[in-house]
């Protein structure tokens, strides 16, 4: 089989996706314990997202990825930049990809097309993200080029446990 990286496609969402999205981390978020949600309990209606959508769309320092494979979504970033002048320049992000195409580069690339925007992107200057101590997606993030810069403690309480957030950063 040709490699995957070459038949996904990784695009910015528009408001018609929303219904799509809503189903994709309605089903996602079984997939993996490291969602802020369990499966079919994701906290936004089709409306929401849209609204969501519309409003990344418009800042000029935001971005929502889908990453589509064989007319589906299988994958998405969400990239949040800061509102107040001071503090624009700084963005965070959260990621995903549907297991059963874990580990085939995908996330990778994903990341590295938001990298490549945030870069060409004349505002910003540091991209954030937090994710949980035990989360294998930390050596990815080091691997693209984030450095671990802190600890957020308590950051999610799931299965009557705490677990801590590791904060990485990247300088541009
Ligand atoms: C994190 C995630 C987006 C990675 O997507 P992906 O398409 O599988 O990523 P890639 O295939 O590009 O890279 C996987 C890398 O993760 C690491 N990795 C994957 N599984 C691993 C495991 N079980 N143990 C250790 N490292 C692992 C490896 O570094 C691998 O890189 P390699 O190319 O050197 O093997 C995906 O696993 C996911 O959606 N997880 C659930 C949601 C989530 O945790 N999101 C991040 C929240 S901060």
């Amino acid at each position: 089989m040709k490699n995957i990286k070459d038949k996904i496609i990784i695009r910015k969402a528009n408001i018609q996706d929303a219904k799509k999205m809503v189903d994709y981390f309605n089903k996602v978020s079984g997939e993996s314990e490291f969602f802020t949600f369990r499966e079919g309990e994701y906290y936004k209606s089709v409306k929401e997202e849209k609204e969501m959508i519309r409003k990344i769309n418009m800042e000029s320092n935001s971005l929502y990825l889908v990453v589509e494979y064989q007319d589906e979504i299988i994958g998405n970033l969400i990239l949040k930049g800061e509102r107040g002048p001071f503090i624009r320049h700084s963005v965070e992000f959260g990621i995903s990809i549907c297991k059963r195409l874990w580990n085939k580069g995908i996330g990778n690339e994903l990341l590295t097309y938001m990298i490549k925007w945030c870069k060409d992107n004349k505002e910003i200057k540091k991209i954030n993200l937090a994710v949980r101590e035990d989360n294998h997606a930390i050596k990815l993030y080091e691997k693209v080029g984030f450095k671990k810069e802190g600890v957020r403690k308590k950051y999610m309480y799931r299965f009557n446990k705490f677990y801590d957030a590791v904060l990485m950063g990247m300088d541009l």
